[in-house]
């Protein structure tokens, strides 16, 4: 899809719909279009056809004293409440609803309150992901289908910054979209290697430098909860390490490390899950796409903060090789880690990761990870939850994230949790007991992190969407790219 900026009068722009945004009736709200004809809008609202509710909306055809063959009203909901996140959401489901109608070029007009940078920017991104579908292994009807081949953000004016901010838009939409579709990947198409083959492809094209660590290398180190997770599997783990590298950095300053889980599928190992939803495990290397995603856009967007990314990728299977409920690992840290249910596996491979990026030089942490089924059950779909030992770098992570529309509850990480994290024969165990599941896998990443400021991101209610919404499909979510880079991007040393 083609994206691009117009500032041409609204009666002129010549396209199969135009989109319009138009707010509740009230005190201030503005006018939905001056420069048109609008009295069948005014008529829609006398008739209470249509009420300007959020991403309400109305299509007509043919308008008067347009060019373009449709008009789309959406809806925007108060005026005064609107910013830019419900803009990115109005976006994609009016180009939702086009598509669908088989539009083929979109102009979405923006009025005069309502085109800074940072709405452009929205615009585009809602546009992007809101195209995204998950279909690509649909054979049925592939020639009939619905494609939007241009989308255009028409501004009452041009102004500095504009075209940039669609470039920017562009550049975070399509890095989500990157993840996505690695988090869409059935698991016996995304291996490990797999996984680590589009990483290294990514990094080639974006100008990255990728490492991929096997496990001959892994065992040389001492990954030793890595590799147990990956004992039961036929296919063998890769730790992928992506380098941005801003130039003229200087030492000493801060260094942030971005890891992700990348369980490419979790049948819980030996302690396996009941098989109802398992097939949903696939999307157990979601934290890692994302990770991957965010360091697509930064090679693009290049911040001034270095960062390194760490996915360790490993399919937690159960076999005669795998590992058993009770056995001990020794980590790379050198801590010790008496394994009593591999289904929480996730915990082990990441806390090599955090180690390892340690001794990286990454002075910041941040994890994201489809961690536990527990903060599904305190978060719901909604938010994801941020675990932090370290303040300064909650408040970057937060801000970041309401920045980019995303949303991030802050959830307890006290050591009074850390009662339950008691093993009999070794440092740890890998579980606490049935309660407050969240923070006791929060708990024990944080041994391993120690003193390096950390955030973790317990992304599993959050990184696949169980039901369609106006703006997007069901399936990945891509959440939390946009954090991630912001984080990054805000972040000046
Ligand atoms: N990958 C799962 C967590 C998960 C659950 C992700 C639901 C997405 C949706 C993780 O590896 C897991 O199995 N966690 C266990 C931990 C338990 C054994 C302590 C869980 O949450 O049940
Ligand atoms: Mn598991
Ligand atoms: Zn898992």
């Amino acid at each position: 899809m083609e994206t691009s900026l117009l500032t041409a009068p609204l009666d002129q722009i010549e396209a199969d719909a135009l989109i319009v945004l138009c707010f509740e009736k009230e005190e201030g709200a503005p006018e939905p279009l001056a420069s048109i004809r609008a009295e069948v809008i005014q008529e829609l609202y006398q008739l209470g056809e249509f009420k300007g509710k959020s991403l309400e909306t109305a299509l007509l055809h043919h308008p008067s004293g347009l060019k373009a063959g449709r008009l789309l009203l959406v809806g925007g909901g108060k005026w005064a409440k609107f910013d830019a996140s419900e803009l990115r959401k109005v976006s994609g489901a009016a180009l939702r609803l086009l598509k669908a109608k088989g539009a083929r070029t979109i102009v979405l007009a923006l009025g005069a309150g309502f085109s800074t940078a940072q709405h452009v920017s929205a615009a585009i991104e809602g546009a992007i992901l809101g195209d995204y579908d998950p279909d690509r292994y649909k054979t049925e009807h592939l020639d009939e289908r619905k494609s939007v081949a241009s989308f255009a953000v028409a501004v009452p004016q041009a102004a500095p910054g504009l075209e940039e901010a669609l470039r920017r838009g562009r550049i975070v939409a399509e890095s989500q979209n990157f993840t996505r579709d690695l988090v869409s990947e059935p698991a016996n198409r995304l291996t490990p290697s797999v996984l680590a083959g589009r990483a290294r492809q990514m990094a080639t094209d974006e100008g990255l430098e990728c490492e991929v660590l096997d496990r001959g290398r892994m065992q040389q180190l001492g990954m030793g909860a890595l590799l147990g997770v990956a004992a039961g599997s036929e296919e063998p783990p890769a730790l992928i390490v992506l380098r941005y590298r801003p130039a003229g950095s200087v030492p000493d300053s801060p260094h942030l490390g971005l890891i992700g889980k990348g369980i490419t599928f979790d049948t819980g190992g030996i302690s396996i899950k009941p098989s109802e939803n398992m097939d949903k495990m696939k999307y157990d290397m979601a934290g890692g796409a994302a990770v991957l995603g965010a360091m697509r856009a930064l090679a693009q967007l290049k911040p001034s903060i270095p960062v390194t990314a760490l996915v360790p990728a490993v399919e937690n299977m159960p076999s005669g090789r795998a590992q058993r409920p009770g056995d001990i690992v020794t980590t790379l840290s050198g801590k010790t880690v008496e394994v009593l249910n591999t289904d929480a596996e996730g915990r082990l491979i990441l806390a090599d990761a955090i180690t390892f990026a340690k001794r990286l030089g990454c002075t910041h942490l941040v994890d994201a990870a489809t961690l536990t089924g527990a903060i599904v059950v305190a978060l719901g779909y909604v938010y994801v939850g941020a675990f932090a030992s370290d303040e300064a770098l909650l408040g970057r992570v937060l801000s970041a994230s309401k920045e980019a529309g995303e949303k991030t509850w802050h959830m307890p990480l006290d050591d009074d949790y850390k009662e339950v994290l008691k093993s009999e024969f070794a440092d740890l165990p890998n579980i606490g007991n049935r309660w407050g599941g969240a923070v006791t896998a929060a708990m024990f990443l944080k041994e391993f992190a120690d003193e390096t400021p950390w955030v973790h991101l317990d992304i599993a209610g959050t990184a696949w969407l169980e039901e369609a919404k106006p703006f997007l499909p069901k399936g990945p979510s891509g959440i939390p790219v946009r954090t991630l880079i912001r984080l990054a991007t805000n972040w000046i040393p």
